[in-house]
Order: structure tokens, then sequence, then C-alpha cells
């Protein structure tokens, strides 16, 4: 059990919790909800104690333990798969590694010789001498094979990371579970995967998704973050939604009979308080008309942005020749002699057996990454703009985001970029946040921003719905829908993929198959 009692937690003028107090309960699993940036992640960040409420406690249970899957897949790009699992006991990674060193030291001291006695004392005591085969069962169980737990983080599949995060999370099997948007990288049997391990669960799992079947699937109960409160359903996301929206029906109907009664009583205010013979029932009915007081109703915080790409110049008919490019990643042959042709009518959608083809084509032509060999010829028309899976890169800086997005704009007028931003639903204060700080539905509307304002004709975009919440995927969805340009895309989302995409690139490992047509049309001739 987990329990939040009076938590406030405020960013300068905005209040982002106020007096909440809820208890999570052993045996439930809570999904908790919100827009993008409603506070979600740093809820979980208050829960686990990484973040400081402003005014309040946290309090479990004596001896229980926590622990927590973080929205941010890409953390441990240089670690080896064992360790990061390992790392799920921080005192125990620390004291494996202090060991280490000091047993490393060329001078060993009869000094280091005490201190490693006593640091292999709290490691025995932790179990520590288990913790590799215990790292290795978990994992096994989670689908990653032994051939790959000594490789390093970044030479995996995002999908495969998440699992290893969760294999993080699980090490010592917490009694508490926080997961912040796991099924972001995964695929359709990933999820599954997941929602079984979740129902079986049985200690106390509190999970942050946008994602309403998978809540569906594995919620008991909702926890719903708008307007700095946290409201609890019991019931899943269907039940919420329909719940809510009854609710905010009563509401409304409540609100206009006392609408109507006011006008009434007013009516014969206005008409009788003049009058002697009548005053008397005026004077009452106006302290009648006192005590009625309306429901607040309040719009949800949830809002849609403005997406729409706009290129600078249309495209001419050469686009893109791509001839027998070859890419070898960590000995590991990625790109084995790809070819294909790209026209100007050409909204893409690439698939592939292995996710990390698509990202390091996407890395070659958006320049980022050199090919071993191979060629690429872009039309002379053609100006590419590129949406990356993991954009952390562009928002390590202390830069609010007014400046942060100037950098990327033609025109450096602050009214014109904050117009811009207004529509990407940063106004006013919010414009000037630390882009560091941002949460990560903000950062792809950031990234989103950055890609409207280059005018660009060609897009790439590398799974550009993880994070966003459903309002943005929709406008998102409409944006690349009505493009006037070129599209090179790779997304999980089923219904984005069948509504933008006119042709199909399937890149498999012995060969490439190249299709026009809707995705579900490709599916179906499979
Ligand atoms: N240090 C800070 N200073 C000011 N604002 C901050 C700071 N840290 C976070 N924020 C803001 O707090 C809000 C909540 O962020 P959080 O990451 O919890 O959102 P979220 O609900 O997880 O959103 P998403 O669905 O996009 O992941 C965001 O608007 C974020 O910009
Ligand atoms: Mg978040």
């Amino acid at each position: 059990m987990i329990n939040a009692i009076g938590v406030t937690l405020r960013y300068g003028k905005r209040v982002l919790f106020e007096d909440v107090n809820i208890k999570f309960s052993k045996g439930n699993c809570y999904g908790l909800i919100g827009a993008n940036g409603a506070g979600k992640s740093t809820f979980l960040k208050i829960l686990s104690g990484e973040i400081e409420p402003s005014k309040g406690e946290v309090t479990m249970d004596k001896g229980e333990r926590l622990s927590m899957l973080k929205q941010d897949h890409f953390a441990y790009e240089e670690f080896t798969v064992i360790d990061a699992v390992i790392m799920g006991n921080e005192e125990l990674y620390r004291i494996k590694n202090e060991k280490d060193a000091i047993y490393a030291k060329p001078d060993f001291s009869e000094e280091d010789g005490m201190k490693a006695a006593k640091l292999e004392e709290r490691f025995a005591e932790l179990d520590g001498w288990n913790a590799e085969s215990d790292a290795a069962i978990l994992l096994n169980n989670l689908g990653i094979e032994p051939d790959k737990h000594y490789k390093f983080m970044k030479e995996l599949e995002a999908k495969e990371k998440v699992k290893v995060l969760l294999a993080q999370a699980l090490f010592g099997n917490p009694d508490v579970l926080l997961l912040d948007e796991p099924t972001n990288d995964l695929d359709i049997k990933s999820i599954n995967w997941l929602q079984e391990f979740l129902i079986d669960f049985e200690n106390t799992v509190i999970v942050v998704s946008h994602d309403r079947y998978f809540l569906n699937k594995v919620c008991t109960h909702i926890a719903d973050v708008d307007f700095g409160k946290i409201k609890i359903y019991s019931g899943n996301y269907d039940f919420w939604y329909e719940s809510s929206q009854l609710a905010l029906k009563q509401m409304k109907e409540a609100n206009k009979k006392k609408e109507d009664k006011i006008k009434e009583l007013q009516e014969f205010i206005a008409r009788f308080s003049a009058n002697a013979s009548k005053s008397k029932q005026a004077t009452s009915r106006k302290k009648t008309l006192e005590k009625i007081e309306l429901d607040e109703i309040k719009p949800s915080n949830r809002k849609y942005p403005y997406i729409d790409f706009k290129p600078d110049r249309e495209p001419g008919k050469e686009v893109l020749e791509v001839k027998n490019l070859c890419k070898t990643i960590d000995g590991e042959k990625i790109l084995d002699n790809i070819s294909f042709t790209i026209t100007r009518e050409d909204k893409v959608a690439f698939l592939a057996d292995n996710e990390n083809v698509r990202t390091a084509l996407f890395q070659i032509l958006a320049g980022e990454m050199e090919p071993d060999s191979g060629e690429i010829n872009w039309g002379t028309t053609i100006t590419t703009t590129y949406f990356p899976k993991d954009s952390n890169y562009l928002f390590d800086s202390n830069m609010n985001i007014v400046d942060w997005l100037r950098g990327y704009s033609k025109d450096p007028d602050e009214t014109f970029v904050r117009s811009f931003l207004g529509r990407m639903l940063f106004s006013g204060e919010e414009a000037l946040k630390k882009v560091n700080v941002l949460s990560g539905g903000e950062k792809v509307r950031c990234v989103l921003s950055k890609m409207m304002l280059s005018g660009a004709n060609l897009l790439i975009f590398d799974e550009p719905t993880n994070h966003l919440d459903m309002e943005a995927i929709t406008a998102l969805n409409e944006g690349m829908s009505k493009f006037k340009g070129i599209i090179l895309f790779a997304s999980h989302d089923h219904q984005l993929v069948q509504t933008v995409a006119n042709k199909i690139i399937d890149i498999k490992d012995d060969k490439l198959i190249v299709k026009e047509g809707t995705y579900d049309e490709y599916l179906n001739m499979e």
C-alpha cells in the first residue's frame, strides 16, 4: 500500500497538485491518466521519493519496497543489459562496483583489504552472489535471450529495452510497481505479454498510459489527473469515460434548472420590489436567490494542438533514389544492400523485421549517420526535416522554449514564435519554461513545432505518436494526412499508418517489398 497525504506541488505560479490525498492498495492496478503535461510522471516521481512535494508526504507500509520504470527508455544506453537489471537494486549495484574497483587496483593496501571485506559482507547480505543469475532468470522469462545479456543497451531494439527496464523494475520483487508509459516502444505481441503479466501481478501497480485498449485490459481503477487534483474511479478506462461524461451531463442539467429558477426569481424581484403590497415577497425571494449556487463546471485540460506542415516550395519530379545502401553497427549488418526510389506522391510507411533497420535508415537519410557504402541521391528541390525516435539530445539545454524554437525559425521575431507556440498549447508563462524540464509529450510538441517551422517538403518520422495524448495524436494524424509533400515514416499506430500511407516498404531480412496501397491492403495480401 502507498499513501499520498496532502500532497501539493508548485512550479512557479503553476499549481501541479493541490492537496492530493489518495491511497493505492495491494492487488489493484491503477491507470494514471491525463493530458500531456498534466503531471503524471511528476506524480510518480513524488511517490518514488525522487521529487519532494512542496507540502504533504508519501507513506508506505514498513519494509515495503518500491520500484519504477521511467518514461525515458533510452537512459541506460552505455550499460550492459545485465548491469541495467541489477541497477534495480541501487545499493547492491554500488557495492559491486566499489568492490570491483578495489580489486582492480595495482597497489592493493591493507586498508583496501579491510574495506573490501566490509563490502563483501554487505554484498553477501544483499544476496549479491546470486544477483547475476537472478537477473538472467528474469530476462529469460521476459524473452531476452542469454546471448543478449552482456550486450550494451544501445545495441538492443527499443521493444527489448523496455523489457530489460521492466526486469530492472521487477528485480527484487517490489511491493509497489510504478510504470511510466511502458507500452510506448512495445509491439503488439509484447503489449499482450505485458497485459497478461500485469493482470497476474499480485502487488500494487500504478501505470501511466495514453493507450485506451491497454488501460481497459489491465486496470482495476483509473486515477485521473486534471486541474491539480487526482480523482480515483473504480473500473477500467471505458467505465471512467462513461461515468465522467454522465457526471458532467448531470451537472449541466442541474445548472440549467438552477439558472431557470434564478431567472424566474430575478424577474419577480424586478417587477415587484417597488410594489408595497408585494415587497415582502420580493425580499424573501431575494434571499432564496442568494442561496442558489451554480456548480462550477471546469472544461477539461485536455486540448487539441494545431498541427499543419506547410512546404515552402513544391517538390519537383526527382525526389529520392537510394542505391545499394549498407550499414553495419556494432558488428551487426543492419542495412544489407537496400535500394528504392521515392516519387513526389509518396507517403511511405516503412515496416521491418528489426525496427533498428528503419531507425538506421532514417538516421542516414536525415544526415545524422554515414552509410558504409551505397548512394543517396536527393532531388534538387527537396528539403527534409526529421523526427527522431529518441529526441532527448535536442533538449539538453537550459534555454526556454521560445529561445529554443527561435533557433529553428527563419523569422526570429518573438511574437511570431510565440503565436506558433500558442497553437501548440504553450501560451503565456508556459512558453518560458526551460526545455530540459518538459514532459514527454511536451517535448514531442516542440519537435513537431520545429518541423513545421522548417518549411520542408519531405518529412521523416520515426515513431511520432509515442508520448502523445489522444488529442495530440488526432491532431498529428490530420496534419500528416493533409500534408502536400512527401512523407517517410514508421509507426506502430495502426490507424495512423492506415490513414496516412499510400505505399508500404517492408524491409525483410532477405528481401525488400514495395507495394502501392494502404496498410490494411498490404496486410490482407500477406
Ligand atoms: N522544474 C520544473 N519547472 C517548471 N515546470 C516543470 C518542471 N518540471 C516539470 N515541469 C512541468 O510540469 C508539468 C508536468 O510534467 P510531467 O512530466 O509530470 O507531465 P506528464 O503528465 O507526465 O506528461 P506527458 O504525458 O507528456 O508525459 C509539465 O508541464 C512540465 O513542463
Ligand atoms: Mg510523463
